[in-house]
């Protein structure tokens, strides 16, 4: 069995990306991957001056990833880029230097905004320092979602919207395994 992380780069109750997340899981779970969703608001932020000592929460956050096989980003736009909290995370797992545990972990990239190019900006931002990373990327298709009328209370109701998040799901199973 897989395991997959899905990290979610907005903490808001009823986030359009998690509502994604929640559907790509439930796909995943079907194809017997075991999925988590690896909390990152409570994440001191990132400081040198705290490496030596690192917070529990950091320590626990990479071990989280570490025992990962397989990951998916889902973040909104913020002012034309990915959010703060997102790239907090992966500056936190990213160290002490050489140690890293993203390198080398395949991975899906996914934005979702209500503007109407759905984030593509922040995505490619965000696919950018993941390459640096040596994150191994699902390039195509590209996976920027507009969060349209099917989006409502931290969820998405039945329709084209779901039907195309639900056959990434099933190119990014073919991707990892
Ligand atoms: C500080 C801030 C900046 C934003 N900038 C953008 C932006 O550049 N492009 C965009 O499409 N939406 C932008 N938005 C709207 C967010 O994408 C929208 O609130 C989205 O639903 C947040 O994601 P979530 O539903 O997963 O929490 C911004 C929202 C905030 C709070």
């Amino acid at each position: 069995m897989k395991k997959c992380s899905i990290i979610i780069g907005s903490l808001r109750k009823n986030s359009n990306c998690m509502a994604v997340g929640k559907v790509i899981a439930e796909s995943l779970e079907k194809a017997d991957f075991e999925v988590v969703f690896p909390e990152i608001g409570n994440l001191p932020l990132f400081s040198e001056d705290f490496e030596a000592n690192p917070p529990k929460e950091w320590t626990a956050f990479r071990g989280e990833i570490a025992s990962s096989d397989c990951l998916i980003f889902i973040t909104p736009e913020y002012n034309r880029g990915y959010t703060a909290c997102l790239k907090n995370a992966l500056d936190i797992a990213s160290r002490p230097q050489g140690q890293s545990v993203w390198s080398g972990k395949r991975a899906g990239v996914i934005s979702v905004s209500p503007g109407k190019i759905g984030g593509a900006l922040a995505l490619n931002q965000l696919k950018q320092v993941l390459s640096f990373l040596n994150v191994k990327q699902l390039h195509q298709p590209e996976m920027y979602i507009q969060a349209d009328a099917s989006f409502s209370g931290g969820m998405i109701s039945e329709g084209l919207t779901k039907d195309y998040i639900k056959s990434y799901a099933q190119k990014y199973i073919d991707f990892v395994s």
